[in-house]
């Protein structure tokens, strides 16, 4: 029987299939580097959502699969794993509604100032009904700028236009023709910085991505611009967004992600002009079964000899 190590959680039902093919190390907890240098070296394949490098994968002499309990591969090596012919699996498809449904959430929290609005009330400082008080933003007729037009890209998009009667201008390094036929406008980054009212993160992070909203980026944005970032942390400089926050250079920002996760950078929980949510986008019963669920499958896949139904590095099943 293969061994496998398993890092995250999973529904017990999806634990169990993988138990009746599979002898299964299954942790409580988040497992430090040196713990699992140690927990890797006898195990096939791996279900995880943690940082694996080198050294792991050097620990891991019989290492198979890398099985990502997420769409987002930036915690894996993923070329490190191509050299060694180990397969590396993701789960994408099945969180991006979760996903674009919290980007939206975030998105109308920010715009309405419901956390700031939940604390005054919550401390009976609401005490007259008062115009100007808590002023917001409507969403309908403004422009949303959308960074990376793809499988979440595209859902914010359709809640936006469809449910909220906003315009919707993108930009991703390749056009797409059926966001255009929508009436969706691409437009080049530097002008989409400059032209949008709220603007939202969809892309992965990857060396092309890292920073690619920092300081420059945030000046060039309307000073009533809010920021959404529900992808990775690392694609904004997060110390340069608190800056920006601090100055009003940007009126607000709304984040699930963060540049050194799980810590904020210095500042940034002082802020009242921020919402901050610790990674949940996916974090619904909807999501995270069903990648669950994919996570499993494509590890058994890659195990079995099959055909996993999403992997990142398919040149590895060919040899
Ligand atoms: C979560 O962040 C994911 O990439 O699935």
């Amino acid at each position: 029987m293969f061994k496998v190590l398993v890092t995250s959680d999973l529904p017990d039902s999806i634990l169990g299939k993988l138990k009746a093919k599979c002898i299964v190390t299954k942790l409580k907890h988040r497992p430090t580097k040196s713990q699992l240098l140690k927990l890797i070296v006898d195990k096939d394949g791996i279900v995880c959502f943690v940082k694996i490098d080198a050294d792991i994968m050097n620990a891991g002499k019989k290492l198979k699969v890398i099985s990502n309990n997420a769409v987002g591969f930036d915690n894996i090596d993923v070329a490190e794993a191509t050299k060694r012919g180990i397969a590396v699996t993701n789960t994408p498809g099945v969180l991006s509604q979760s996903v674009a449904e919290h980007t939206f959430a975030l998105l109308a929290a920010i715009s309405r100032r419901l956390v700031e609005s939940d604390a005054i009330t919550r401390s009976e400082k609401y005490n007259n009904w008062k115009y100007g008080f808590l002023f917001g933003t409507e969403l309908k007729g403004k422009t949303l700028g959308i960074i990376g037009m793809g499988r979440i890209g595209s859902i914010v998009a359709k809640i936006a236009t469809n449910g909220y009667g906003m315009k919707v201008v993108y930009y991703n390094p390749h056009r797409d023709a059926n966001s255009e036929k929508h009436g969706i406008k691409y437009l080049p980054l530097a002008q989409l910085l400059k032209h949008s009212d709220f603007i939202s993160l969809h892309v992965p992070l990857n060396e092309k991505t890292r920073h690619l909203i920092g300081e420059k980026q945030l000046s060039m944005m309307k000073p009533t611009a809010f920021l959404i970032n529900t992808s990775r942390g690392a694609v904004i400089d997060e110390k340069a967004l608190v800056k920006a926050l601090q100055n009003k250079t940007i009126v607000g920002a709304a984040l699930d992600v963060f540049e050194f996760e799980p810590k904020l950078s210095p500042g940034l929980s002082k802020l009242t002009n921020v919402i901050l949510t610790p990674h949940a986008a996916s974090a619904t019963f909807e999501a995270r079964s069903a990648m669950a669920e994919m996570a499993v499958e494509n590890l058994l896949a890659v195990l079995e000899g099959g055909k996993p139904l999403s992997i990142v590095n398919p040149e590895v099943l060919l040899k």
